[in-house]
């Protein structure tokens, strides 16, 4: 199954499965962005909006963007707010928005579903303001070492998620190639993880 039909699928039930990925990734975006205002931000693969309503109240505008027209529908229908321009893109093409248009651009839980990542950092490098930032919120390398996957139950059926393992040194090594400066880099661990290696890892580069 394409990645765009499983999520198409998955929207149905996103939002109220049991996942602690999910949930860790918004702490994760709230320890590392909240109160920091932006004029100006980009959400590459919003989802069902998950964040969506954080950065609304971060930014004074928000480009949100992904390509499950499942997902987009749920977020639309949370997220009201006229600051808000949600947006059908597909990552792996050239990004339709301006450049040197955001002062921040997020990526969470996308990247493991993208083959060519020097492609994504030199999109969102075109996307930045010179002193913007890119945080970048993804499923730890050690969790996919250890069989780690986007996947969801439906009916009894599990379908896992086209995924592709990037090893930390290649997330550094294709912002490095862009120009993209490492700022921080964290590892995060939800409450029900304990003795298990990070569930997640956050790099946030800077133009
Ligand atoms: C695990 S969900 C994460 C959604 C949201 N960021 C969150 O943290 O809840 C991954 C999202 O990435 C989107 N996605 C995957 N590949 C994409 C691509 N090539 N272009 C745009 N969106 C993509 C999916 O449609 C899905 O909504």
């Amino acid at each position: 199954m394409s990645v765009q039909n499983a999520y198409d699928l998955w929207s149905a039930s996103y939002d109220a499965d049991h996942n602690l990925t999910r949930d860790l990734d918004h702490t994760v975006m709230v320890q590392m962005l909240a109160g920091r205002p932006f004029e100006s931000i980009l959400e590459v693969g919003c989802g069902t909006g998950k964040n969506t309503g954080l950065l609304a109240g971060l930014g004074e505008s928000v480009t949100a963007v992904d390509f499950s027209p499942g997902m987009l529908a749920k977020a639309r229908a949370k997220i009201t707010s006229p600051s808000v321009t949600f947006q059908v893109a597909d990552i792996t093409q050239p990004w339709p928005t301006p450049a040197a248009a955001f002062d921040l651009v997020t990526c969470n839980l996308i990247l493991e579903h993208i083959e060519d990542l020097e492609f994504v950092m030199g999109q969102a490098r075109r996307a930045l303001k010179v002193g913007g930032l890119l945080l970048i919120s993804e499923l730890h390398p050690f969790r996919q070492y250890l069989g780690g996957q986007a996947r969801f139950t439906q009916d009894e059926e599990t379908t896992f998620i086209p995924a592709y393992v990037h090893h930390t040194s290649e997330f550094l090594q294709a912002a490095r190639q862009h120009g993209l400066t490492l700022q921080d880099l964290n590892e995060w661990w939800h409450a029900d993880d304990e003795g298990k290696p990070p569930r997640l890892i956050s790099f946030l580069f800077q133009k």
